[in-house]
């Protein structure tokens, strides 16, 4: 099977030197990748910029933005038969890009952000996607009820959701502790390393459709 993931945070430029980004390490979305080629998937890892190794046999595309990381999954999700998001995309990027670095003048310094692309969300619809997709969601408060009604608006198969309030768990971390919010139910796996997770989310997506006789 032909599997894309996603990982790690995207970067929106400012200008030359600077970025607006998040914390997410990318260890999720690696492991996933990780798992999913040691069992012979060929695997194409989608990540913006992370301090982590690329898992061999992965076919490796690096990217900045979440619009870089938009192209590289349009262009790519058409050959794939599961696709999993665990990409810490920014919501926003600044509107404007100075091409110059911004000098300090004033006190206070205004930046207006516009909405970005939501990926996933386009997976179904733009994309024309009809494989297995899952998607992570990360909240700090109502869990479930957020994950399944991410479930619901972005077309996934199932929504692997995380509690980002805790700080021993997720974001940054190497531990995580999860929630598989299905259409009719949902599945806890108690806390585990990220890798030990990334197989049972791996099983978990393949089980859902029977595999290719090839
Ligand atoms: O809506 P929210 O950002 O919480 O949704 C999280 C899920 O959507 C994750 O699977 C993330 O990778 C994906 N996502 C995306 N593109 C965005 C925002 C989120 O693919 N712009």
């Amino acid at each position: 099977m032909t599997i894309l993931i996603t990982a790690g945070p995207t970067r929106e430029p400012l200008d030359p030197v600077r970025y607006l980004s998040n914390r997410s390490s990318g260890k999720m979305g690696y492991a996933l990748a990780a798992a999913a080629s040691a069992i012979g998937h060929r695997v194409l890892l989608i990540s913006g910029p992370t301090n982590l190794d690329i898992p061999s046999g992965v076919d490796f595309v690096p990217v900045e933005s979440a619009a870089d990381m938009y192209q590289a999954v349009a262009t790519r999700i058409g050959k794939c038969e599961l696709a999993i998001f665990a990409a810490a995309v920014a919501d926003y990027r600044p509107a404007n890009f100075a091409s110059d670095k911004i000098k300090k003048t004033d006190d206070v310094l205004t930046v207006d952000f516009v909405r970005n692309p939501d990926i996933l969300g386009s997976a179904r619809k733009e994309m024309g996607f009809e494989g297995i997709l899952v998607g992570f969601a990360a909240e700090t408060q109502n869990l479930e009820e957020n994950a399944r009604h991410k479930l619901t608006r972005k077309k996934c198969d199932f929504v692997v959701a995380n509690d980002v309030s805790r700080r021993d768990i997720g974001f940054d971390s190497n531990d995580n502790e999860i929630l598989l919010v299905y259409p009719d139910h949902s599945q806890p796996l108690p806390r585990d390393s990220k890798e030990h997770l990334a197989h049972h989310i791996l099983e978990a997506a393949l089980k859902l459709r029977p595999l290719p006789s090839s």
